[in-house]
């Protein structure tokens, strides 16, 4: 044996290592993260033994005769997976899907697998949580057929690479990272060293074979796919499947992205047929709005390159007991704050004794603060119980002296608006003309949120 073993003490977060047990990890901070894995200590002279993995193109190059041509891109027939993906699949790349259980992960991939047998080759689905029959039963639901896609139940990555030898699919799905593992690392399934070990033999694969390589990865209460921080620099391009699962929209959304754009954003929707695509989102999230209620405010949000147009309601009502309470919904708990403190310093609305709830339409996630001039309209509407105008979108972030400040992308928000046939958009005093309002759209530009509120909420 080339190797002995020893026992760390690694946090499953960030990936820290230590010899002893820490309550806190003193890379990350998070508390009781640090867990005993058994880890493998080559010998010096050991590595030498091993043969090395000799990557196509090892020879340095000059940069100026780099072939930048770029391999065929393997396009996904869901236009909206192919925007976040920057056009398609690169053969060779390696994408983690993350996402918390339930919000449609593994829907969404063996529809795109399915899709793809169909158009771009072989596929093969490893599930290490469900069994073949699992999901041809949910192929089946959504009425998928092929011959050539591939399911295997397995666990071990040595196996599915004996797999992949035998099948030569062009995309490899694993549905999860976290139920992987291979023997030569003998901590758990699903704990950092194993995800890691497992993550970079794929890693290896896709670089050296060419095979596209899907992972899923599931995402801990925090948010971080579990444990492995480490595994976002491990892969290509690192999507997240977002989404409020007691409403049927999802966002895919790109955080990292080797071959496009980040922050790219895809909208789907749940249905009884698996994941459709929402080619219009602003249209959909404004499908059941009631005009003329008060407490509503449509906010112009950029997700990514793309405008979203989303409705904001807001409802103040007398507290009857204690501390008024602030329950918001979609929006970021402090922005409420700063927006209430505002409007009770500057325009006097006596905020103390009501309490306020805020609910995003869609169950969209604004943390824009160019939607706070929508939000505090909303408020505002709710506590005069006065409607806002119909035609009238709102775009601006507010200041604490109650200044309304300018926004970026605002050439982008405006069209969006104008398309959905807005009439009128309130933006924040614009300093010199940055941009030209499209044919049929007025700007109400406004310097302070009592200006807005003059126009949005007249008090007659
Ligand atoms: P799933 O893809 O299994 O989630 P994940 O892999 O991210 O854990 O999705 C499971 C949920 O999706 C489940 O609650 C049922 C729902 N669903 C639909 O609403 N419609 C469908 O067509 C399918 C297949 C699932
Ligand atoms: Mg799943």
């Amino acid at each position: 044996m080339a190797t002995k073993t020893r026992s760390r003490w690694v946090c499953q977060e960030c990936g820290k290592q230590s010899l002893r047990y820490m309550g806190r990890c003193p890379s990350c901070g998070e508390f009781n993260t640090m867990v005993e894995e058994i880890i493998e200590v080559s010998r010096p002279g050991a590595r030498a033994m091993q043969p090395r993995v000799v990557l196509p193109n090892s020879a340095p190059q000059r940069l100026t005769e780099v072939n930048t041509e770029e391999g065929q891109r393997l396009l996904v027939p869901m236009g909206e997976f192919n925007r976040v993906l920057g056009g398609g699949i690169v053969p060779g790349s390696i994408i983690l899907i993350g996402g918390e259980p339930g919000i449609g992960k593994s829907t969404i991939l063996i529809q795109t697998s399915a899709a793809l047998a169909q158009t771009a080759g072989r596929v093969l689905y490893c599930s290490g949580e469900e069994s073949a029959r699992q999901i041809k039963m949910r192929a089946d639901r959504l009425k998928l057929e092929t011959d050539d896609l591939f399911l295997v139940t397995e666990t071990n990555i040595k196996t599915i690479l004996d797999h992949v030898y035998n099948i030569d699919p062009t995309v490899l799905v694993i549905d999860s990272i976290q139920t992987m593992y291979t023997d030569d690392s003998e901590s758990s399934p699903g704990s950092v060293s194993q995800v890691r070990e497992c993550a970079s033999r794929l890693q290896m694969l896709a670089k050296t074979s060419g095979v596209s390589v899907f992972l899923v990865g599931h995402v801990t209460k925090e948010g971080n796919i579990a444990g492995p921080r480490v595994l976002e620099h491990l892969v290509d391009t690192v999507l997240y499947l977002e989404g409020d699962p007691f409403q049927s929209y999802r966002l895919l959304r790109s955080v990292k992205n080797r071959f496009g754009a980040t922050s790219e954003v895809g909208v789907f929707e749940m249905t009884g047929m698996g994941m459709a695509e929402v080619p219009n989102p602003s249209e959909a999230f404004l499908a059941e709005r009631v005009v003329a209620a008060p407490g509503t405010a449509i906010a112009v949000t950029m997700e990514g390159t793309r405008p979203l147009l989303v409705e904001i309601q807001a409802l103040t009502s007398q507290t009857t007991f204690g501390n008024p309470r602030r329950t918001p919904n979609g929006v970021d708990y402090n922005r409420l704050l700063l927006i209430s403190a505002v409007l009770s310093k500057r325009l006097g609305l006596k905020l103390h004794e009501q309490d306020i709830f805020i609910n995003v339409v869609g169950g969209l996630n604004v943390d824009e603060p160019a939607s706070d001039l929508a939000m505090a309209v909303a408020l505002a509407s709710s506590y005069f119980n006065q409607p806002t105008p119909a035609d009238m979108a709102f775009v601006g972030e507010i200041g604490l002296s109650g200044e309304l400040r300018t926004v970026g992308q605002l050439a982008a928000r405006l069209a969006e608006a104008a398309k959905l046939g807005f009439k009128r958009v309130m933006t924040p005093r614009l300093r010199r003309k940055v941009v030209d309002a499209p044919k049929g759209l007025q700007l109400v530009e406004v310097r302070n949120i009592g200006e807005a509120l003059a126009i949005a909420v007249p008090k007659d």
